[in-house]
């Protein structure tokens, strides 16, 4: 076995709906605690897959998932031959570390972020550099990720907005760091969440034309709802396309998720409508931390990062009273996707009792 792997440990997967009602005896729980979407996927997804049913299963799928490939360019305005398709962004994370990184070289991310690129990076046999955040705004110290890059760093990785904070950095910020990396250097800008940034210049996507070391990242899993049937992306210029699409297993995606995922990105007008019901409940959660002077970042994501004090005792209490966060992350910090509306008023009552703020307010 490679030594690198020797001391990994699993992915905590989060545990099924059903088996933590039973545990503690819930008529219901609210799952808040992997950014999926409460909304779910289209309607048309279903009748996309359920329709695809009729192909002949026995034979091998559309390897180049070339109706999502067209849908997906059309909608990000991207040439089809600049995609890369996944089994969920996390598929793309491991190719791509996988095709860039050499034993011995490093990672610089910001800390915290996203634990999938440290997790490959140690696959890899290759070092992770760790480069915090601003503590007052959770902002990335880009003059500090800049200086953290040496001779051995062979990329950077930059969550937009991060997660878990939900800060997002501006496509300018990002466009004059990539200007002071060596092109050698492959920057991966994981755009997971840009859908619910409520701003129109949000993307770094029109830069990969420019600079064949950026790449960008997208899902399907959160905006769109479907994180079950796992599709991601990357948006690649040559020749980091090429390889990838040469390491990339043939037939990753099956017709099922293509036309799955094909049905999801033409119906716009559901993802937009369900994104703007996240946005009002962001600015509600909020709008009622900030009265009751409870800590967090600002977010432009569907999730909130709240400094609670004693993550794993307000994390419990939460799940006592319907509703699952992530409090695995940090000790003082939870992450708690938002909800439904009517999720998200119960929860302030419970997250209230928990902080034992419940009784002045
Ligand atoms: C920043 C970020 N990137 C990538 C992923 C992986 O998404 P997927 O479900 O597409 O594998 C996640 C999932 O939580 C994420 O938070």
């Amino acid at each position: 076995m490679k030594k690198s792997v020797a001391a990994l440990e699993a992915y905590q997967a989060e545990k099924p709906v059903e088996t933590i009602k039973a545990e503690y005896g819930l008529d219901s729980l609210a799952r808040l605690s992997a950014n999926e979407s409460v909304y779910g996927p289209s309607p048309k997804v279903k009748e996309a897959i359920q329709a695809a049913l009729a192909t002949d299963l026995g034979y091998y799928p559309d390897g180049q998932a070339t109706s999502l490939r067209q849908a997906v360019a059309e909608l990000d305005q991207v040439a089809e031959d600049n995609l890369v398709f996944g089994v969920g962004a996390d598929e793309i994370i491991q190719l791509l570390t996988r095709v860039v990184l050499e034993s011995g070289q490093n990672i610089v991310i910001p800390d915290p972020t996203f634990g999938e690129y440290a997790i490959h990076a140690q696959i890899e046999q290759a070092e992770t550099k760790r480069v915090a955040v601003f503590p007052e705004t959770g902002g990335v110290d880009f003059e500090a990720l800049a200086a953290a890059v040496d001779d051995q760093t062979a990329m950077v990785w930059l969550a937009n907005p991060n997660n878990p904070t939900g800060v997002f950095e501006s496509p300018t910020d990002i466009q004059v760091f990539l200007d002071q990396l060596d092109p050698s250097v492959v920057l991966v800008v994981d755009e997971a969440y840009i859908d619910f940034v409520d701003q129109a210049d949000k993307t770094v996507a029109p830069l990969v034309a420019d600079y064949s070391n950026l790449v960008v990242l997208r899902t399907l899993s959160k905006a769109y709802g479907l994180a079950n049937l796992r599709i991601g992306y990357g948006i690649i210029a040559d020749p980091l396309w090429t390889a990838m699409q040469a390491v990339r297993l043939p037939y990753n995606l099956s017709t099922l998720q293509i036309a799955g995922g094909t049905a999801a990105v033409l119906d716009q007008d559901y993802v937009q409508g369900n994104i703007e019901k996240i946005r009002v409940e962001r600015a509600k959660f909020e709008a009622f931390l900030a009265a009751n002077e409870i800590p967090f970042y600002p977010s432009q994501a569907n999730f909130v990062w709240v400094k609670v004090g004693d993550a794993p005792q307000v994390g419990q209490d939460l799940l006592e009273a319907g509703f699952q966060i992530n409090k695995r992350l940090n000790p003082e910090w939870v992450r708690i996707t938002l909800g439904r509306p009517e999720e998200n008023e119960r929860l302030q009552e419970a997250l209230l009792q928990a902080l034992r703020l419940g009784d002045s307010k």
